[in-house]
């Protein structure tokens, strides 16, 4: 399976294995725009994006690559790169405009036709049902502070299953709840804005709550694949303290409670200072670990920790007063991510051996370059080695054990970076905003030749 000879090229391919699946993944929000059409209502990332001072600026999407418009032209591009998945995110607010109700026929339209499309040309869809965007009226009552969110999550998770189940294997519920709770409810950098500790990590319960709800709901609708999606860091450093901290706050708040059913003991007893865990119900732990399908593994680099005495608390890891965060010397993407392809073997190889029998796809990977649109053309090596060497780390673990089905590249599109706006480029295409203009870098011919052969030359 591994290694074979391309005689016709007399040069030796990196296979991977047959029915890996290969395509890219974006979210509504950072592509959709139309953001006030179709009956959409308002966001958290609306209001956040319109408030001065948190988004580079002042960028918003509510134009951001126009997709609602151009989606039957990028499904099309897709198509012509040889995808043979997409992972794209619905816009809870344009299923519920204002959170909870009856579903808004004309939002799930969009869905519908994109799903259809992604068919006819081949590829298949992957839905994800919460990318952040979730809506603001239900921020008002409290966002995910509140337990009823939750509940509502999974009420709109099947509205979207009724309208779409036929034609979706697989369902992720949620994208990167670390995000959503600790950057979005601890931080501040993220929507909704809040910067209270306590809060965000009711948040984080409830997230997971939402996650074991909608599980049961999809379940009992027949989905066929139901997975989550956590951002996972390898976290590096000599002393194990300052390591758990992030740790526990990244990964193993997020994977424990899904795959063994618990909170990590350290994590509970280190965020006893800043809450008391009311909000954890009995039995909720049992919802939240419904069995999934398929583990969404998102990748951009490893964390290193050191020992710093009287460091203040890293605001996205509560608790990590003492602990600096180190970037160390070396390649570095534009984001300021150190490039450690490494990482990506070493933390599915150790995702496998501790929480086994899932098996797992990277639902993300990729970096943003200061892409320049010259003459018609993008010219980023950068991103195809830092491609290159990511795809030979996962086909590392691959050869190690791991059960990986497939890689799906961030992103499709230059698209709104969140707290970056349009600053940071991270598309295989290449987006001209002035005009809407889609521009297939470097990259995505090269990509495309990767799926073609599945493999790396
Ligand atoms: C993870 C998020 O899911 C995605 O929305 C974001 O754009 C990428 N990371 C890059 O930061």
């Amino acid at each position: 399976m591994t290694v074979s000879a391309d005689l016709a090229r007399g040069a030796e391919v990196l296979e991977f294995p047959q029915g890996f699946v290969w395509g890219t993944a974006t979210a509504s929000y950072q592509i959709e725009g139309a953001t006030r059409e179709g009956g959409r209502g308002p966001s958290i990332w609306d209001t956040f994006s319109a408030t001065p001072g948190k988004v580079f600026q002042g960028h918003t999407g509510e134009v951001a690559c126009d997709h609602y418009h151009r989606h039957r032209d990028d499904v099309a591009l897709m198509a012509s790169l040889g995808m043979s998945a997409y992972r794209f995110s619905v816009a809870w607010p344009r299923v519920q405009p204002s959170g909870s109700g009856p579903a808004n026929p004309h939002g799930l339209d969009f869905y519908d036709r994109l799903v259809d499309d992604l068919h006819a040309a081949g590829i298949t869809p992957i839905v994800t049902l919460y990318h952040w965007d979730l809506p603001q009226a239900l921020e008002d009552r409290g966002g995910w502070t509140n337990r009823d969110t939750a509940e509502r999550f999974a009420e709109y998770s099947a509205a979207v299953f009724r309208r779409l189940g036929d034609r979706v294997e697989t369902w992720t519920t949620l994208n990167e709840p670390w995000c959503s709770a600790f950057l979005g409810y601890a931080a501040g950098i993220h929507a909704p804005g809040r910067t209270d500790v306590a809060a965000s990590f009711a948040a984080a319960h409830h997230l997971l709550l939402g996650h074991g709800l909608a599980t049961g709901e999809l379940r009992a609708l027949g989905a066929k694949q139901i997975s989550i999606t956590h951002a996972l860091s390898p976290v590096r450093g000599s002393d194990p303290d300052a390591v758990a901290v992030p740790d526990g706050i990244m990964n193993r708040i997020f994977l424990d409670p899904v795959l063994r059913g618990v909170y990590p003991a350290d994590v509970v007893a280190r965020a006893s200072r800043f809450t008391d865990w009311s909000f954890v119900r009995d039995g909720d732990l049992e919802l939240i670990s419904r069995p999934i399908d398929l583990l969404g593994v998102n990748y951009y680099n490893p964390t290193f920790t050191e020992p710093r005495p009287g460091e203040p608390a890293n605001p996205v890891f509560p608790g990590s007063e003492g602990i600096g965060f180190p970037v160390p010397d070396g390649p570095k993407t534009a984001m300021g991510w150190p490039i450690e392809a490494a990482g990506l073997t070493e933390l599915l190889v150790s995702l496998s051996r501790d929480y086994p029998g899932v098996p797992l796809m990277i639902t993300e990977n990729g970096a943003a370059f200061d892409d320049t649109l010259i003459g018609g053309r993008v010219d980023d090596r950068r991103r195809v080695e830092f491609l290159d060497a990511h795809f030979r780390a996962a086909h590392a673990a691959i050869e190690a054990g791991v059960d990986l089905r497939g890689y799906l590249v961030w992103s499709f599109l230059d698209n709104f970076e969140w707290a970056y706006g349009y600053d940071k480029r991270f598309g295989l295409v290449y987006v001209d905003y002035a005009t809407q203009e889609r521009v297939p870098k470097d990259s995505a011919k090269w990509y495309a030749e990767v799926i073609r052969r599945n493999g790396l030359a």
